[in-house]
């Protein structure tokens, strides 16, 4: 399989009080059309991204929406898959290319979280979870600390352990302008922060964010940019799971995602020791540690302690994570993140991010999750 990357856009992520969906949607979108050097005449489909606009705006009908906010009267498609929105969004356009249905198609990953209270929002999040445990009063906090709990219990790791992915990833969006947290935090730091959910800390966990991100996919081009590397999307698989925890074999892996990445290295012809670069999705510090062993980057017990020797951090590792920050510094507009993980990865192969590039990268990879692992959704892309 073989999907150009013709153009990608982004707004900044973070508490965007100012600006509506529409508002940042144009952005994104009008960046990835420049990026792309094509006119809003060359969309022939839209996709958008998107989890919460129903349920904290009232608002469900994001494909026409956005169609004629853009004044683009095209066939418009929302997609709705939790945090995973933006990732299914890029899946379902790809296979309408890869269909021979649509040869351009603009896909938009949005959400706008700060408008609403707290707890609006945490409750609308559980939406993504199993009755029983939104019965229960669960929320996704409490739901990846017992995935932490399992994990720590088994593998003997330590809070501080997690700690490190904050750190690193802080780390990372200090070098990123669109980054919603630009600082840097220390182990102390996280270790200090008020109590989540028990083991989760503050700084354990990703915020609540606005933002927007963009990309235009197409099919093989004849005409191709002499001053830019081409970049390709050569897998694009989707697995899923239980919907809560309870239905779980094993709380210290993700096997939708386990499943996800089988299917996309072997699609993409690729190993796990070919990536050279990844955004995942560390909702939740446990949840990068876990990401890294489901993805085959570590053995299983042993994330955590590579990533506190460095070997996942921006100037040295050879496999760096989560150059843009990840989702807890970069910021999660839930609907957003699965296509902004691409947009990271496409600069980063085109050897487009100055301070914060991945030297020499050419395989890269996006893992996006919905839920508590109830649906994971991964990319490769490569470059040319
Ligand atoms: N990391 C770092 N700093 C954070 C932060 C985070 N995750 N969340 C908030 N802050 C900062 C804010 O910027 C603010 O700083 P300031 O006082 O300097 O302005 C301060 O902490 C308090 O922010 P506030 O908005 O009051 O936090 P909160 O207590 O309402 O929310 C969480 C904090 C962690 C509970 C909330 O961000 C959360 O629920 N995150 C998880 C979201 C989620 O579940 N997503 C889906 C994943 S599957």
């Amino acid at each position: 399989m073989k999907i150009e990357v013709l153009g990608v856009g982004t707004t900044k992520f973070g508490e965007l009080w100012e600006v509506s969906p529409r508002t940042l949607v144009k952005e994104a979108v009008s960046e990835a059309l420049s990026d792309a050097n094509l006119k809003l005449a060359n969309i022939e489909a839209l996709y958008v991204g998107n989890m919460l606009s129903g349920i904290l705006g009232g608002q469900e009908n994001l494909g026409a929406l956005f169609a004629e906010e853009l004044g683009l009267f095209v066939p418009a498609f929302k997609i709705e898959g939790a945090c995973a929105s933006g990732g299914l969004a890029v899946h379902n356009a790809i296979n309408s290319i890869l269909a021979g249905v649509y040869k351009t198609v603009l896909v938009v990953g949005v959400e706008k979280m700060t408008d609403y209270n707290p707890g609006e929002v945490v409750s609308a999040l559980m939406g993504a979870g199993h009755d029983e445990e939104r019965l229960a009063g669960m929320t996704f906090p409490g739901l990846y600390a017992m995935l932490a709990r399992s994990y720590m219990e088994k593998y003997g790791t330590t809070e501080r352990d997690l700690a490190v992915v904050a750190v690193k990833n802080h780390h990372h969006a200090t070098l990123n302008s669109k980054a919603q947290f630009q600082f840097e935090v220390s182990v102390d730091q996280v270790l200090k922060s008020p109590l989540v959910a028990d083991p989760l800390r503050l700084l354990d966990c990703s915020p609540i964010s606005d933002g927007a991100s963009a990309m235009i996919l197409g099919s093989e081009r004849q005409e191709r940019s002499k001053t830019r590397k081409t970049v390709w999307i050569t897998a694009s698989s989707v697995a899923t799971d239980s919907l809560g925890l309870v239905g779980r074999k094993d709380l210290t892996s993700l096997a939708s995602a386990v499943e996800a990445a089988r299917k996309a290295y072997k699609m993409a012809g690729v190993n796990p020791q070919d990536i050279d670069v990844a955004e995942v999705h560390d909702c939740f510090s446990i949840a990068e540690v876990i990401a890294c062993e489901d993805l085959g980057f570590f053995p299983k017990g042993e994330a955590a302690g590579a990533i506190a020797k460095g070997k996942t951090t921006l100037g040295q590792g050879r496999l760096i994570i989560n150059p843009s920050g990840g989702l807890k510094a970069c910021g999660h507009p839930v609907g957003a993140t699965g296509v902004k993980q691409i947009v990271e990865i496409t600069t980063q192969l085109r050897g487009e991010e100055g301070l914060r590039q991945v030297k020499g990268a050419k395989i890269g990879l996006t893992h996006n999750v919905g839920g508590s692992g109830a649906v994971a959704v991964i990319h490769v892309l490569k470059n040319e």
